[in-house]
C-alpha cells in the first residue's frame, strides 16, 4: 500500500527520542518532510541526522504556549501548509493522590492537555491549506484503564480524548481528520525510567509487565510509529474520531 506521504509536511512534537522519534523516522522513510521538536538542541540535532530525509528541527517546550506560537510561526516561514500534526509530549511525573503536589497538577495540565489545545489551535490555519490534513493525538492506555502510580496520566489524558472526539465533529466538515492512539508499553527510555522506580521482588519489573501482555512482550517504537504514520497518511482517509490501542492486547475491555 502506498501511504501517499511523499512531500507531505508533518510536525511531530517531542520527537528527539522515543515514540515521537520513531513516528518521525517512519514518516521520513515514507517520503514526508518532517519537522520535529523537543527541548534540547543537541538531541534534536542528532535525531535530525539519524532520521534523515529533509527533516528540520525547532527547539520548543510544548508545555509553553509562547514556544508553540513561535514553533508554528517558524513552520509557516518554511512551508505554505501543514499536512499532518502528531501531538506528543513528555510524560507526566509518576505518583499517587497523596504524593502529587499542586505544582505537579498545574504543570501536567499544561504539558498534557494545554499542549494539545495550543498545538491544535495554532496549526489549524496551516492544516486548512492542505488537501489531506490530519491530526493524531498520542495519549496512553491510561484513557481506557488507570495505570498504578500514574495518577496524572490517568486524570489528564482522558481530557485529550474528550477534546479530540468533540473537535472531530467540529473540523470533520472541513475534511480535517482527528484521531488518537493509546500506547500500552512501548519500550523507550520513559518506560525504562518508570520501571527503575518500581523494582521489587524476584521478578524484574519488565518481566512482571510482560506477563500481563497477551503478545508476551513490550512493543518496539517502530511498531508504534508505523501505525501512527498510517493514521496520519491519506491512506487512512476514512478514519476519523477514532481511538486506537497499540498495546499487544493488554487492555482487556470489550469496548
Ligand atoms: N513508551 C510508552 O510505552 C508510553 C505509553 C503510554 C504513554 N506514553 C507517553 O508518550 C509520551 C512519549 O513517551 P516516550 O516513551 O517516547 O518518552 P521518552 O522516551 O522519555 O521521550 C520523550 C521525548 O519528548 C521530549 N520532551 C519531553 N518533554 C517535552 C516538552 N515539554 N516539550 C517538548 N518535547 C519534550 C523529549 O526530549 P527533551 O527531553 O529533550 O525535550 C524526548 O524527545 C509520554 O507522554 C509518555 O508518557 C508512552
Amino acid at each position: 500500500m502506498d501511504l501517499q506521504l511523499d512531500n507531505k509536511t508533518i510536525l511531530v512534537t517531542a520527537a528527539s527520542r522515543g515514540l515521537g522519534y520513531a513516528t518521525a523516522k517512519v514518516l521520513a522513510d515514507e517520503g514526508a518532510n518532517v519537522i520535529i521538536c523537543g527541548r534540547t538542541e543537541d538531541s534534536l540535532k542528532s535525531a535530525k541526522t539519524t532520521i534523515g530525509g529533509s527533516t528540520e528541527y525547532v527547539v520548543a517546550d510544548v508545555s509553553r504556549k509562547d514556544h508553540i506560537v513561535s514553533l508554528i510561526a517558524k513552520i509557516q516561514s518554511i512551508s505554505p501548509a501543514l499536512d499532518g500534526l502528531f501531538v506528543n509530549a513528555g510524560g507526566p511525573p509518576p505518583g499517587t493522590f497523596s504524593t502529587i503536589s499542586d505544582e505537579d497538577w498545574r504543570h501536567t495540565f499544561n504539558l498534557t492537555l494545554m499542549s494539545a489545545v495550543w498545538l491544535t489551535r495554532e496549526s489549524l490555519p496551516l492544516l486548512r491549506k492542505s488537501d489531506s490534513p490530519s491530526v493524531l493525538y498520542s495519549t496512553s492506555i491510561s484513557v481506557k484503564q488507570p495505570i498504578d502510580n500514574l495518577l496524572l496520566s490517568n486524570s489528564m489524558r482522558p481530557a485529550v480524548i474528550g477534546m479530540m472526539r468533540t473537535l472531530a465533529d467540529e473540523i470533520g466538515p472541513e475534511c480535517i481528520r482527528a484521531n488518537a492512539v493509546c500506547p500500552g508499553y512501548i519500550y523507550t527510555e520513559r518506560v525504562e525510567e518508570l520501571m527503575a522506580h518500581s523494582s521489587d521482588g524476584e521478578v524484574s519489573p519488565k518481566e512482571k509487565i510482560e506477563s500481563t501482555i497477551p503478545l508476551g512482550r513490550m512493543g518496539n517504537p517502530v511498531e508504534f510509529g508505523r501505525v501512527c504514520a498510517f493514521l496520519l497518511s491519506p491512506a487512512a482517509s476514512y478514519v476519523h474520531g477514532a481511538l486506537l490501542l497499540i498495546d499487544g492486547g493488554l487492555y482487556k475491555g470489550m469496548m
